[in-house]
């Protein structure tokens, strides 16, 4: 009877010990695919919009070739991230917005000036984001999201450098900017991470002519009906990595913004005003690991102007094209 018993726990043991080591297994195979292979599988999808009647009427048609990319957090050994934007930017867009956390270390910074393989016709323009202006430490990353007063370092980068070195690119960084592209009656703002207040961003927008189609750049989807009350037609922005780890079934488990689970990225229509949110195409080095969520650039055709009803026509087609 004892004999059996010790053999019987034997057994147990046994068990045990395989389905701590399948788990194991398990896990470190995640962890390697997450950290090695998926963070570098770069995927360029499309993506058609057309926009609603907010923010005034329009007499033409339009309709703009968009390249969206955002989150590159750029280091100096990301050779291969920047040749796959080098390889999609040899497209003949009308338009690129890149819409935060372009650079996580000093030495991402060589990247900038050699980042596009051609201008877009109509420029290239580019916000800030928090890894822009802050140097996280994995203090930062862990103990911040219990306490925000950690939430980020005390002393924040001069992002001069940066500026510099994506404007050598061809890019323009709008830090609470605007730019009028008068033959195209484009008006385009660029709202920095740290926010604009609603006086300061009306009289950015008092300086667009009625008609004109008009679009904003941003990192944090936050406070996202203020771009249908200043009467954005479309809004870009980052930062969400579409969650950066899903689940099979559940979907991404945070967004880190004003955004659900299920919005984590992609497009949405909040108060008529369409905003794409891009899944990005790096990470924070210190968490770099994606799973079910690998990393993508966004081609968008946007159609602007006199057509179906807003609602009827809010058809987007995705597909991976790269
Ligand atoms: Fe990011």
């Amino acid at each position: 009877m004892s004999k059996d018993l010790h053999q019987g726990n034997w057994k147990l043991y046994l068990g045990l010990a395989g389905l701590a080591a399948v788990t194991l297994g398990l896990g470190a195979g995640l962890f390697y695919y997450g950290t090695r292979v998926e963070t570098k599988r770069f995927r360029l999808e499309q993506l058609r919009v057309r926009t609603g009647t907010i923010g005034g009427a329009t007499s033409g048609k339009q309709s703009l070739k968009i390249l969206h990319i955002s989150d590159l957090h750029l280091s100096g050994n990301d050779e291969e991230k920047v040749q796959f934007i080098r390889k999609i930017t040899d497209e003949d867009y009308d338009l690129i917005v890149l819409t935060g956390d372009v650079f996580e270390f000093l030495d991402g910074l060589k990247f900038g000036p050699s980042l596009l393989s051609r201008r877009p016709r109509l420029g290239a323009y580019a916000v800030f984001g928090n890894h822009d202006y802050y140097d996280y430490s994995i203090f930062n990353k862990t103990f911040g999201r219990l306490n925000r007063k950690y939430r980020h370092p005390a002393r924040r980068n001069n992002i001069e450098p940066h500026r510099i070195s994506l404007e050598a690119g061809g890019f323009k960084v709008l830090i609470n900017e605007s730019v009028l592209i008068a033959e195209e009656n484009l008006f385009i703002v660029g709202i920095d991470y740290f926010g604009i207040k609603e006086n300061e961003l009306q009289k950015l927008m008092d300086k667009a002519p009625v008609d004109a189609l008009k679009l904003a750049l941003f990192h944090v989807p936050k406070y996202l009906d203020s771009f249908s009350k200043a009467g954005f037609h479309a809004a870009f922005g980052g930062h969400t990595h579409g969650g950066q780890i899903r689940v099979p079934g559940l979907g991404a488990l945070i967004t880190d913004s004003d955004l659900s689970r299920k919005n984590a990225s992609g497009m949405v229509d909040v108060g008529g005003t369409k905003i794409h949110v891009s899944r990005g195409l790096g990470a924070d080095p210190r968490s770099n690991i994606r799973l079910f969520c690998p990393p993508a650039a966004t081609a968008i055709e946007l159609i602007h102007g006199p057509g179906p009803s807003a609602k009827s026509a809010n058809a987007v087609h995705a597909s991976q094209l790269i």
